[in-house]
């Protein structure tokens, strides 16, 4: 308990006391709420994803890990209350390292309250599937703003004495089949795109833990990848922490240890007298098991779980709603606003419609393991995965905005009354919905059911109407050019009405930004139909003779994302970086300083952004980056941002430092980052296709 030594130390000091039972006790779970082998000591489980024991003799306390990506999970079951934040996906499009702290350190203060002491959160695999399920629960397309945002998350929550993760390490990039699925990708592409937003992540946000996936990765599981877990996260990248598998995620005892699995959960399957068995049959070394026990307790000493025990305290409900509300304020993207639609004027409009299932009560939620239970519900059980809305109502937040104004409601499904009514209303709020999940993807990026015939109706009755999106990611718009207005709120949390309120009426000036591409339809993704298992294959899996590998192709390599829409020259709906404002900013005055005069970093770019419009705002600036041709890289790269507030007529120059490794290609025999001498082109502007300012600079 001596904290003046480091965390390494103490974890010698341990591990040397430690029994070989009282180690591997520590390497695996105890079993998880969701069924399957549990032993009795799943009576001292917090109520939890799964837990694994300590040494209580040696002060070593169990860990009591929870699901948190959006917000602590299970409270229904556990009757606690949790609150739930704006989607990570939605936290990605604010840009905003400072409000992924904010979103990090609430989650950590709630996960301690409710007696947890390690988070199940940090998803960022890369958006490289439009349809994956999951894309709510990650952080868009780009893996230096994915990274970025994700390691201030886990940064603030580890602050608050949490051993926080980052998950699913790596390219578990869809759903379907996710447990046969083998992500196929070149070595420099992997590098570059879905391991680099771990990379950043993790030097960011210095996280104690890593959740490998349930896919393969060229040809093996990803937590018995040697060179995913050994040769890149553990050696190049100095990882010090522990990599546990997902549930049920672990398919050997000597590879996976030899590889590099420190720990399974939920239980022990290969984990507890298996691994006993090996390593006295000289299978694993003691010294590979020590290892995993090292790395294990490092983290329980570097994460502060140890001498921070967990003391339960009541969430503080008031504030978490403040938080959520202002983060979905930060979040929701304004993507179309013509006819003068936006803001709405509280003392001048005089009838508006608001239309959509559950549009008079809630706003949807993604589902999965990251489900978080809204106050007043109970929990749908995980085997049918139900369609969660929160009880935030959009239209009681509106009509509280304009109370001179009458507001009306319809479902939507019954199609002439929410057209009598949009035609007899000044302005028509259309509220619609996409539904996602973990373990399933969507068959396509159209809105499910026949929301686009409802807008389609509603826009016919009434040219002045508004869209509002709550959607898992991107989707298509067969009406786009029939409406005046479209906000994508995500899902929106806890408090998303009276964010979505907030913009709608202008209290708030939205400033954020797509961070995942909205495509025109799915013929002009890398890979219109999704690879996904026959049903011979999944069946196999299910009976637990998972048969080989299922290969998913991701040929596109390098060219994720809003890369593949430049490279292929395609035209998109509505573009990464892009986001409306309620004033307008201009741009000048590009200067590039490389080399000595940039203080060491690759480059440093200063810029001025001026506010034209008649109201004070927040703009994101965005860096882009062409490197030579030579580089053999898709057109241009984010490289870096700044967000600056400005006052009507106000202007501000910005500066932007350019990492030397966001400026480099991977360079797979020299297996290292380098830097391809030649010119390079510099684009800053609102969006990756709105980038007026350019510059050019030579790098030797
Ligand atoms: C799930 C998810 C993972 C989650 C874990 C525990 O299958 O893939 O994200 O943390 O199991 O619920």
């Amino acid at each position: 308990m001596n904290t003046s030594l480091t965390p390494d130390q103490r974890a010698g000091l341990v591990l040397k006391e430690l029994t070989l039972d009282e180690k591997i006790l520590l390497i695996h779970g105890q079993g998880s709420p969701f069924g399957g082998p549990v032993s009795p000591n799943i009576l001292l489980s917090n109520g939890g994803d799964g837990f694994s024991l300590g040494v209580p003799r040696l002060g070593i306390p169990a860990l009591q890990m929870i699901g948190s990506a959006y917000g602590v999970r299970f409270s229904a079951t556990n009757g606690r209350y949790s609150t739930a934040l704006p989607s990570n996906l939605a936290s990605t499009a604010n840009w905003n390292p400072e409000a992924a702290c904010e979103y990090g350190a609430l989650i950590g203060r709630e996960e301690r309250a409710q007696g947890y002491n390690m988070s199940l959160a940090g998803g960022v695999d890369l958006a490289r599937e439009y349809r994956n399920g999951r894309n709510f629960e990650y952080h868009g397309e780009d893996p230096i703003l994915a990274g970025t945002i994700v390691g201030h998350r886990v940064r603030c929550e580890q602050d608050q004495h949490i051993l926080g993760e980052l998950k699913h390490y790596a390219v578990n990039d869809q759903e379907s089949g996710r447990g046969i699925v083998n992500s196929v990708l070149g070595k420099r592409a992997l590098r570059e795109t879905d391991l680099l937003a771990f990379e950043i992540g993790n030097e960011i946000g210095h996280p104690w833990a890593y959740m490998c996936a349930y896919n393969g990765i060229n040809g093996d599981y990803s937590c018995e990848n040697q060179y995913a877990l050994n040769d890149v996260l553990k050696k190049e990248w100095g990882f010090q922490g522990f990599v546990l598998s997902d549930w049920g995620g672990t398919h050997s005892t000597a590879k996976a240890s030899a590889a590099g699995l420190d720990m399974e959960q939920p239980d022990e399957g290969f984990y507890g007298a298996a691994m006993k068995k090996a390593v006295q049959d000289g299978k694993v070394p003691m010294a590979e098991l020590d290892d995993h026990v090292r790395r294990i307790l490092r983290a329980e000493f570097g994460s502060g779980i140890i001498d921070y025990p967990i003391h339960k305290f009541v969430v503080n409900v008031e504030e978490g709603l403040v938080i959520s509300r202002h983060l979905a304020e930060q979040s929701i993207v304004l993507l179309k606003n013509e006819l003068g639609a936006l803001p709405l004027d509280a003392a001048k409009v005089t009838s508006i419609a608001v239309i959509g299932e559950h549009a008079d009560e809630s706003m949807i939620s993604g589902g999965g393991s990251a489900q978080v239970d809204p106050e007043g519900s109970f929990a749908p059980a995980w085997e049918n995965p139900a369609h969660v809305w929160f009880p935030t109502s959009p239209f009681k937040s509106i009509a509280a905005k304009a109370p001179h104004a009458q507001v009306k409601f319809q479902f939507g499904a019954n199609l002439p009354a929410a057209t009598a009514l949009a035609k007899s209303s000044q302005v028509a709020i259309v509220f619609v919905h996409q539904w996602t999940s973990e373990a399933m993807d969507v068959p396509n990026l159209s809105l499910p059911g026949d929301q686009d015939k409802l807008i389609e109706a509603v826009a016919a009755a009434n040219p002045n109407t508004i869209v509002v999106l709550e959607t898992g990611a991107a989707v298509t718009m067969p009406w786009v050019n029939k409406v005046s207005g479209i906000v994508e709120a995500w899902y929106a949390g806890s408090k998303g009405a009276d964010a979505v309120a907030n913009i709608l009426f202008g209290d708030v000036n939205p400033s954020a930004k797509l961070p995942i591409t909205f495509p025109v339809s799915e013929a002009d993704l890398p890979h219109p139909q999704m690879t996904v298992p026959t049903p011979e294959v999944v069946k196999a899996e299910k009976d637990g003779k998972p048969g080989p590998l299922f290969d998913v192709n991701y040929d596109e390599g390098l060219k994720v994302g809003y890369k593949w829409f430049d490279a292929e020259k395609k035209p998109v709906l509505f573009p990464f970086g892009f986001g409306l404002s309620y004033t307008s900013y201009s741009y000048s005055g590009l200067k590039v300083a490389t080399g000595a005069q940039a203080g060491g970093t690759a480059a440093t770019v200063t810029l001025s952004v001026k506010n034209t419009g008649s109201r004070a705002g927040t703009e994101i600036a965005e860096v882009y980056a062409t490197l030579p041709a030579s580089a053999g890289e898709p057109p241009n790269r984010l490289v870096g941002w700044s967000r600056v507030s400005l006052k009507s007529g106000e202007t501000k120059e910005v500066k932007v430092t350019i990492e030397p490794k966001y400026l480099s290609i991977f360079d797979e025999t020299a297996n290292g980052w380098k830097q391809v001498p030649g010119i390079y082109s510099i684009r800053v502007g609102a969006s990756s296709r709105d980038l007026p300012l350019v510059t050019t600079f030579a790098l030797q």
